[in-house]
């Protein structure tokens, strides 16, 4: 086989940050045709990388190389005019404006007199958007869309470029499954076209699915370049992280205490009803089922966010109503969202403030706010959840995606409630730091506290949690003790199959 120019080539690639250097000479490159991953531990430089290859960040050494011929790339216009378009990790759409003002956002077709031809505008656009299998149209104001239709917003965009290079960056993090299936098939289309593709993702099973070959990058550094069907999870992650993963749980299940937190006959129209459970001091209780099964908003009810229309909730017994979120607080409950807009990070602030943000109130020494005390929480989950950046000082904004989250994770487990929900708590973290999440869960309940664990990931489910409650279109449809539940019995329990009662 002769072996096809790169698409694209980049070479030796450094980038640095005041206090960070976030690539060290990298090298890659994407064939045409070829579906190439990109792999590393949060803030190991994947999207540095990609910004450069969109000319969003000028690199301070290293070529690039489009089709063989080497190119300076200063603005993202002059990347896309060479036909490479990114796929941002977190959106980069204008909210006030609609799906097609965003698609052809700069460039809307115009008529004579410079007038925007609305009507071809919105007939291109409502054709990829179905292509998308999106089923909104073309006109809807982007702040009124979910966050996975604001996703499908940005790949359309991506697909009205003649495109020679795209890069997905984290697609699938708030996707369901329906709309992978989609990406993906939309992903082959490209390759099959000819075009390159990047794919970067925490969930190895996609990588290994969609790639054909896989680099990894570790703390800026260029570790290595595999062919996807000669390697397998444990050697990547090897190189990623420097060793193998440990998954064995290493907390043992206490003493169970009392039930800290009951709920009876719950309702929330439409999105859940009757639901009833207790939740013990000292267990992990992992809630598993579809997108849309009804658990963040039985989550956001407990914890004030949602009325419901129905049934109690129990605290120590005695019968709460809890309204709004800082009333939930007060009583020991605490939810880390699973959307990471709605987390409270304050991007312009630094990382110490975003953690202690909550606790300002306890951590107050007269009129002053201790800072040595808030430096202190900060270290301690800056080691544990190993959280990347140079310094307390850095704003949330300049860290990666990951980092970030951790930040926000850090931020709920220092306040040690005593009923903890975390939703999705492991989207975009890394394998290893995954890991290390999970044993937090676990020994914050070896302490005494009670935590709900929502997640769609069926290996996050079963690893951390003590008992598992599956859901189905708003209702329980079974419990599981983690001795008794197996695999098989999880899927149909949440697709409504549970126990020979077809829905
Ligand atoms: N604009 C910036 N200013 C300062 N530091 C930055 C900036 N952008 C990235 N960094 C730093 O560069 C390093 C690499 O970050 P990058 O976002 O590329 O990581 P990543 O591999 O994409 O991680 P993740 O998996 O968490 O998304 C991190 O230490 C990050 O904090
Ligand atoms: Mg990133």
């Amino acid at each position: 086989m002769t072996r096809k120019e790169p698409a694209l080539r980049l070479q030796q690639i450094v980038k640095t940050f005041p206090g960070v250097r976030a690539l060290d000479g990298v090298d890659f490159e994407v064939l045409p045709g070829e579906v190439h991953a990109l792999l590393g531990e949060n803030g190991a430089g994947k999207s540095t990388l990609m910004k450069v290859l969109a000319g969003m960040y000028q690199p301070n050494e290293g070529q690039i190389y489009i089709a063989g011929e080497e190119v300076t790339m200063t603005t993202p216009l002059d990347a896309k005019n060479q036909g490479v378009v990114l796929i941002h990790q977190e959106l980069s759409l204008v909210p006030e404006m609609t799906a097609a003002e965003n698609i052809y956002l700069g460039e809307l077709p115009r008529k004579s007199f410079g007038r925007v031809d609305w009507k071809t505008l919105h007939a291109r656009c409502d054709e990829i958007l179905s292509r998308l299998k999106c089923r909104f149209s073309s006109d809807t104001v982007v702040a009124g869309l979910s966050i996975a239709n604001q996703q499908m917003v940005e790949i359309a965009r991506a697909l009205t470029v003649d495109a020679r290079v795209v890069i997905f960056d984290e697609p699938t993090a708030s996707l369901t499954d329906a709309e992978k299936v989609v990406l993906f098939d939309i992903i082959n289309d490209l390759k099959a076209q000819g075009v390159g593709i990047v794919y970067i993702s925490h969930r190895m099973d996609e990588i290994f699915t969609l790639s054909d070959r896989i680099t990894v990058l570790r703390d800026g550094s260029y570790r290595g370049t595999l062919v996807t069907a000669e390697t397998d999870e444990d050697e990547v992650t090897r190189l990623m992280i420097g060793r193998s993963l440990d998954l064995s749980r290493n907390i043992k299940t206490p003493e169970l205490g009392d039930v800290v937190l009951e709920v009876r006959g719950l309702s929330c129209a439409p999105s859940f009803s009757d639901v009833s459970f207790a939740l013990r001091a000292g267990e992990v209780v992992g809630f598993y089922g579809l997108v849309g099964a009804g658990r963040t908003e039985l989550a956001e009810t407990l914890f004030g966010l949602r009325r419901p229309d129905g049934g109690t909730i129990l605290i120590d017994g005695a019968e709460v109503a809890t309204t709004s979120p800082q009333d939930a607080i007060a009583r020991g409950i605490s939810l880390v969202p699973e959307n990471r807009k709605e987390q409270g990070l304050v991007l312009t602030m630094n990382c110490r403030d975003n953690m202690t943000l909550p606790q300002v109130g306890d951590l107050t020494a007269g009129p002053f706010v201790s800072s040595g005390a808030e430096i202190a929480i900060f270290d301690q989950y800056r080691d544990r959840l190993a959280i990347k950046t140079p310094s307390w000082r850095q704003l949330v904004g300049y860290l990666s995606g990951g980092n970030q989250q951790k930040i926000v994770i850090g931020k709920w487990l220092s306040m040690q409630p005593r009923v903890l929900i975390v939703d999705e708590p492991t989207r975009g973290i890394d394998v290893g730091s995954k890991a290390e999440i999970h044993n937090l869960l676990r020994e914050l309940a070896a302490q005494g506290y009670a935590v709900i664990v929502i997640s769609s990931e069926m290996p996050e489910v079963l690893h951390v949690s003590d008992r598992i409650i599956a859901m189905y279109h708003g209702k329980i449809t079974r419990e599981f003790s983690a001795a008794e539940v197996s695999e098989d019995a999880l899927v149909q329990a949440i697709s409504g199959l549970g126990n020979g009662t077809a829905a």
